[in-house]
């Protein structure tokens, strides 16, 4: 049985939290360290759920993860790496969609991997075609078997020449984790340039890769025998620093984010000062707060990096709703990343969504079926509502919306904001929320 949070809303969130590393980083840099002849150190590991399930992941490969319990840093030792059955994968992955990224190392070092069908947020179809054919193109060959994939390099693995349709993060991610050790070059063009990917080149090269990224989104990579371990400080979570800015100017509040950096947040920050939000920086972090007087409105696209990245979207929708004005947020990466509004909604916030493409970037989901525009009408009182926690960013903006409000919310399947926001209870209550977890049954 899950637990029920009940949320008393209508007090402003104040005070001070740390986030550290990405969630979108740290598993991959895990993956990564599959990939040496030696073992690994990662720094400024998260306890979020997706560490854990590919700490279990690694493990039922060989793998030996310790972690430090003072620091809770993660060594990494590939020594012993061997196949698993489909049964233990299955067990450990969840509905986590990093299984795919093992393909690559998997294949360097034992020749095969199995990929469980994948999970993830609910935000869309998120296929995973793009992975398929860039491992097909290294010389993987690909099998349906039930329950999943099974992937193999009976020629061994060769590098190629790829574009990719979309600057997929995850497609990018596999070539990087497949191309270091496949024989020859491989140029990548259209390869997405998120943060989170710098920092996974970055780890690859102290592993001994070369990797060239170019201005033209096309990354070089000259494949090489053999890799070291590395020993890595993972860069902070910039998804969850814009949460906690957003939950901020939602309750009219005051959070000083530790960790938060002001390199990976440009695009964030231009908008959260357009809005009306406020913020300072400084060496250890940034501290947002709501300055009084009425939020203004906008327009926002969400975009691949450099642009406004989408997991920001979900929070700040939620500040758009106490705007005065109508805005308009058209969501480009993701076809179906609207859902969570209908709790919105009957929160009493005024939002329609729209099939059109209500902006100027080219987007993938016009004149097809999907609701990826919206318009939010504001300012409009929140009150109090139940609901059950959709994904990830959707939850997170369901909550804030809950401690805005007037009146008291329960929200189940909050376990799911544990897959990417550490603490977050403990983080809520040094915040000041009125909040209380028990048993879904009561
Ligand atoms: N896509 C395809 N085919 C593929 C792969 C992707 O069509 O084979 C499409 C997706 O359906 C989507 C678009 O390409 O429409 C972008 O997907 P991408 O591959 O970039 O996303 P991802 O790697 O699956 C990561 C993050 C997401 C984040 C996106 C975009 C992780 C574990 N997840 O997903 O994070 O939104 O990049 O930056 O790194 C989250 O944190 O809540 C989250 C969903």
């Amino acid at each position: 049985m899950g637990n029920l949070l009940t949320i008393n809303g209508g007090k402003p969130l104040e005070g001070r939290v740390t986030v550290r590393g990405a969630k979108n980083l740290v598993p991959k840099a895990m993956v990564a360290s599959l990939l040496g002849s030696k073992p690994s150190v990662l720094r400024n590991v998260p306890e979020i759920r997706d560490v854990e399930i590919v700490t279990g992941l690694l493990s039922v490969h060989g793998v030996k993860v310790t972690k430090d319990p003072k620091t809770g840093d993660l060594g990494l030792d590939p020594a012993a790496t061997k196949s698993a059955t489909s049964s233990e994968i299955d067990a450990h992955a969840g509905d986590s969609r990093i299984p795919i990224l093992f393909c690559g190392p998997l294949m360097h070092s034992i020749g095969e991997a199995f990929i469980p069908d994948l999970g993830g947020c609910k935000i869309g179809d998120r296929p995973i075609d793009f992975h398929l054919t860039v491992l097909r193109s290294f010389g993987a060959v690909v099998e349906k078997r039930p329950g999943g994939i099974h992937i193999s390099a009976p020629k061994g693995l060769t590098g190629a020449k790829l574009e990719l349709p979309y600057p997929s993060v995850g497609a990018t991610e596999q070539v990087l984790l497949t191309a270091v050790k496949a024989e020859g070059i491989t140029e990548l063009k259209g390869a997405a340039v998120e943060p989170e990917i710098h920092d996974l080149i970055h780890i690859l090269q102290k592993m001994g890769a070369i990797i060239t990224v170019q201005t033209d989104r096309t990354i070089r990579i000259e494949g090489v025998d053999q890799l070291s371990g590395f020993n890595h400080r993972a860069i902070p979570d910039r998804n969850e620093s814009a949460s906690w800015a957003s939950a901020a100017l939602v309750t009219q509040g005051d959070i000083y984010v530790e960790g938060a950096m002001q390199r990976d947040l440009t695009a964030f920050l231009n908008t959260y000062r357009k809005i009306g939000g406020e913020f300072e920086v400084d060496d250890d972090g940034i501290r947002f707060w709501h300055a009084g007087g009425r939020l203004k409105p906008l327009v926002l696209e969400t975009n691949v990096h450099p642009g406004f990245m989408t997991d920001w979207q979900q929070p700040l929708v939620v500040a758009l709703t106490q705007a005065d004005g109508v805005s308009i947020v058209h969501e480009t990466v993701y076809e179906e990343r609207f859902g969570f509004t209908d709790a919105l909604v009957r929160m009493g916030a005024s939002i329609q969504l729209h099939r059109e493409c209500l902006g100027s970037v080219p987007c993938r989901f016009g004149q097809r079926n999907f609701l990826h525009s919206a318009v939010i009408s504001g300012p409009t009182e929140l009150r109090g509502a139940d609901f059950d926690i959709p994904d990830l960013r959707g939850g997170f903006s369901h909550l804030i919306a809950a401690l805005a409000a007037q009146g008291t919310s329960r929200a189940t399947g909050i376990e799911i904001i544990n897959r990417g926001y550490e603490k977050f209870m403990d983080k809520l209550i040094g915040l000041g929320a009125d909040v209380e977890l028990s048993s879904a049954g009561r």
